[in-house]
């Protein structure tokens, strides 16, 4: 089908793109937009690499198709740090070893920014459980969780 226009308001930027209607928003992101941190581990809502944040609340990017975005404020990992001025989780993730292959680590990091600002993260097991969405396959998930309790407190 014709390629549509389509205004993304990316990490404080806004980007002007004509992308195919039922392209997501991770290939926008990724593929257009060349900002790569936003990982695709599944596509298919599963494993949580993907997750970006629409509006301050955190959202799989593989699901999203990118039309649906027009005009909303999208953050990615590129947008939440730099590498002289890391955000306090990307800090909290490095003091506390929060990852080993780092694959799923910007998903994770996304994912509780959004996770916080919803203000019930009451402790470990709640963070669990609200993390449950982003998978880690080397399981450092008892690390990530200390990361997160530090930035929470
Ligand atoms: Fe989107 Fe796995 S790549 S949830």
């Amino acid at each position: 089908s014709e390629p549509v226009a389509v205004t993304l308001s990316v990490n404080g930027e806004t980007h002007s793109v004509e992308i195919p209607p039922s392209a997501t928003l991770l290939d926008v992101l990724r593929e257009r937009l060349h900002l790569t941190g936003s990982k695709k581990g599944c596509d298919q809502g599963q494993c949580g690499a993907c997750t970006v944040l629409v509006d301050g609340r955190r959202v799989n990017s593989c699901l999203q198709l990118a039309v649906m975005n027009d005009g909303r404020e999208i953050t990615t990992i590129e947008g939440l740090g730099r590498p002289e001025e890391l955000h306090p989780l990307q800090a909290a993730f490095v003091a506390h070893d929060a990852f080993q292959c780092g694959y799923c680590t910007p998903g994770q990091i996304c994912s509780a920014v959004g996770m916080l600002d919803e203000g019930h993260a009451h402790g470990p097991e709640e963070i669990r459980e609200l993390m449950s969405g982003n998978l880690c396959r080397c399981g450092a998930y008892t690390n990530i969780v200390e990361a997160i309790e530090e930035v929470r407190s």
